[in-house]
């Protein structure tokens, strides 16, 4: 399939590339591009080249699929390079997300015409690469290093304004019709007396070394802060100020260099991986034919911590909101927690007064469930407790329209026994967000055994509109990420009573790249709500379990974490964020001593074997029970959902990169101590025995 094709107007050639979906910069890309302009280029009659790719967007960046492959073609440096030293006007028309290799090729180009709507980025550093086709040298050249800098170190995307106010376009189009816009501005730039402008060649914004110097040092102090565990950033830098030193050709072969030590990193292999998986989950049954219905009104039952943040979360995404509490003081204290939310946003800049109170205007409140018989959609937010679940949704059945769906925001209970309550279940589906719900971007869409494919439709259509990051999950205890996080916080305790102890454990966590430690989690989380959970899990709990029970001994004192100011840390004015509470130790060492275990010492790597572990062995009891349909699902929920580094490309793709074989052996010594916690789960021993991975499976 020719992907690459030209057309001659007099003395105007127009390339046009057509790669679907994105355009992306594939080796038949490369190839059919190369060819092109080395035609083009012997053609004498011919006074101008216009590069556009006419359908949904410009190039957005290399073609991701072929990274970590050989792949036999040209790379895009040279075709970059072959670009911008011809001797015709080169223009790139632009529209859509001309991004990483995308940007690159229109930077070679002598000028650039873009439709108002285009956003531009070298967003690179985001996949753990640097832009590796001239864009470290090429955009410092055009909008000077400081933008240069921010724009590849964050990724960002560049609205077409800014672009052509910092020199990166050349034109504003006054519509999105590419190929015309191209050829008329050429055509302008031949009749006008322009020549050809090769990027490499403009120095105005890079010639004050002095004052780059200072800008490039504050960027290297602020990345070893901010991307402290991250590599790319570093060499994205370091080609920046080493390539403005050398001659344009050698600062090419420099960046390069640096993009293949990135390109070997494993951090590339994570990201990577996180940028398809975030992509694969909506790939689901049930949106093949599901079909959402409109939502516009949305009720939430709970003014807590969960339902002002659900409430904000919606409100933000444009719905109606009506939230029901039992009392004014209840609604009240609900209310001043979401206007000083957004007053905060307002003092900070991140919003206007008029968009705050717009937003506002979209919350109303009430004690009486009855109002709610206008809505399309009720998130409950209520205590986690199947009575007090079931008593809200018996009234939600009788109140709300039969179209209504009724979602339950439960973390852990059981999805079909709460929709047993309503005469329809079809309409019934957990929508189990993150606190700080406004914030926190993933959601766990539970489908329950008789929830309707338009239900789940209409719940990813809500995703959406609320920017979150959905994944499905089937109904279990605690679905898929609070049923992993309840192994391996088993795990962890099993480890502090055999001696570990819980900073070691944090300190090692953040070390491999967590946001915090799993004790760090704890308090912010509140020591209380996993009490409360253990209590409730206590009477089905084996005999044989091992029980520890440091937990509840932290609990019994009412040190739950941040909200009481002690946890297994300290908390309060002047004290430094994460002092270990003292007495922390010494309750572990009473323990240990009433159950009569000497303490051994655990090394990094074990306490890190261990946590792994625990994880690995729950995501395939999850994936067995096909509870997620994928692993890679899995790893989005934890790295949007619970802090594991996404560099490491969440705890499913982790196995893989260390060796499946190996994670196996591990839970097979544990098995050895703890024949109950740690027997390996038939789908590992099958993908081992196979030689296979987890990603055999996505
Ligand atoms: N390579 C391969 N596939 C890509 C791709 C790429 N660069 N960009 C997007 N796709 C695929 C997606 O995987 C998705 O495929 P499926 O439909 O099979 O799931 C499809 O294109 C559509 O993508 P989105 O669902 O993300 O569509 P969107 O409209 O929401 O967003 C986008 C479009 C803004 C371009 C977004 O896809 C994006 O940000 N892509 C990545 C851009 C990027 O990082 N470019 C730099 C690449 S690295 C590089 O260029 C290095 C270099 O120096 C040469």
């Amino acid at each position: 399939m020719t992907v690459v094709k030209h057309n001659i107007l007099n003395d105007i050639a127009v390339i046009e590339i057509s790669n679907p979906p994105v355009n992306a910069i594939s080796a038949a890309v490369r190839i059919e591009l190369l060819e092109t302009v080395n035609k083009l280029s012997v053609e004498k009659n011919i006074k101008a080249i216009v590069i556009t790719a006419p359908e949904r967007t410009f190039l957005a960046g290399a073609d991701i699929k072929e990274f970590g492959k050989d792949v036999d073609a040209p790379i895009l440096s040279e075709i970059c390079d072959k670009i911008e030293n011809l001797d015709k006007i080169v223009v790139a028309s632009l529209h859509g997300t001309p991004l990483g290799g995308g940007l690159e090729v229109a930077m070679s180009a002598h000028y650039r015409i873009a439709a108002p709507k285009t956003k531009v980025g070298l967003p690179e550093v985001l996949l753990g690469i640097l832009p590796g086709a001239g864009g470290t040298q090429r955009l410092p050249r055009l909008c000077g290093v400081s933008m240069a800098l921010d724009m590849m170190l964050t990724g960002k995307h560049v609205p077409a304004e800014e672009a052509f106010a910092n020199g990166i376009i050349d034109e504003i189009a006054p519509n999105d019709k590419t190929v015309e816009n191209g050829v008329s501005y050429a055509r302008k730039l031949i009749s006008e007396g322009f020549d050809v402008r090769p990027t490499s060649k403009i120095t105005s914004k890079v010639n004050n070394l002095e004052e780059i110097q200072e800008i490039i040092t504050n960027a290297k102090a602020n990345a070893l802060k901010k991307y402290k565990n991250l590599f790319s950033p570093h060499n994205i830098i370091k080609s920046v100020e080493e390539g403005l030193n050398l001659d344009f050709p050698t600062a090419i072969k420099n960046e390069r260099r640096l993009f293949k030590e990135c390109i070997e990193s494993p951090q590339r292999q994570g990201l990577i991986h996180s940028f398809f998986a975030e992509r694969a989950i909506t790939k689901i049954p049930e949106l093949k034919n599901g079909k959402p219905s409109e939502l516009k009104k949305i009720g939430i039952i709970g003014g807590g911590t969960m339902g002002t943040g659900i409430s904000m979360a919606a409100m933000n995404a444009g719905f109606d909101v009506i939230m029901i509490e039992q009392n004014q003081e209840a609604i009240k204290k609900a209310f001043d927690k979401i206007n000083s939310t957004y007053d905060r946003n307002v003092n900070l800049g991140r919003m206007t007064t008029d968009q705050k109170s717009q937003i506002i205007n979209l919350f109303k409140s009430d004690t009486d469930m009855n109002v709610l018989n206008d809505r399309d959609l009720i998130i409950e937010a209520v205590f986690e407790n199947m009575d007090v679940k079931k008593e809200v949704f018996i009234k939600l059945n009788k109140i709300c329209n039969q179209k209504c769906i009724l979602a339950s925001n439960t973390s852990y209970l059981d999805v079909n026994e709460i929709a047993t309550v309503v005469d329809n279940p079809d309409r019934v589906i957990g929508l189990h967000f993150f606190s700080p719900a406004n914030i926190m971007k993933l959601l766990e869409i539970v489908v329950a055994e008789n929830t309707s494919e338009n239900t789940v439709s209409t719940a990813f259509m809500l995703a959406k509109k609320m920017r979150k990051v959905p994944v499905r999950s089937g109904v279990c205890d605690g679905f898929i990420g609070n049923r992993i996080l309840s192994k391996y916080l088993v795990g962890t305790y099993h480890m502090v009573e055999d001696g570990a102890s819980p900073f070691h454990i944090d300190k090692v966590l953040r070390k491999f790249g967590c946001a915090m430690g799993v004790f760090q989690v704890i308090d912010l989380a509140g020591g209380d709500i996993g009490w409360a959970t253990r209590k409730r899990k206590a009477p089905f709990r084996h005999k044989d379990d091992r029980y520890v029970e440091i937990a509840d001994r932290v609990c019994e004192r009412g040190w739950f974490g941040q909200k009481t100011s002690k946890g297994y840390y300290l908390y309060g004015e002047g004290i430094e964020l994460f002092t270990p509470n003292p007495e922390i130790e010494i309750i572990c060492n009473e323990e240990r001593k009433r159950v009569g275990i000497t303490p051994k010492n655990f090394s990094d790597q074990e306490i890190l074997d261990r946590y792994i572990a625990a994880m690995v062995y729950e995501g395939a009891k999850i994936l067995q029970e096909k509870i997620a349909i994928r692993p890679s699902d899995i790893d989005v929920v934890y790295t949007n959902g619970y802090g594991f580094p996404k560099w490491r490309g969440g705890p499913m793709k982790y196995a893989d990169m260390i060796g499946l074989d190996k994670v196996l052996a591990n839970i097979e010594k544990f098995y050895q101590e703890d024949k109950r916690f740690w027997s390996p789960p038939q789908l590992l021993n099958d993908l081992v025995n196979n030689g296979k991975n987890f990603d055999s499976l996505n």
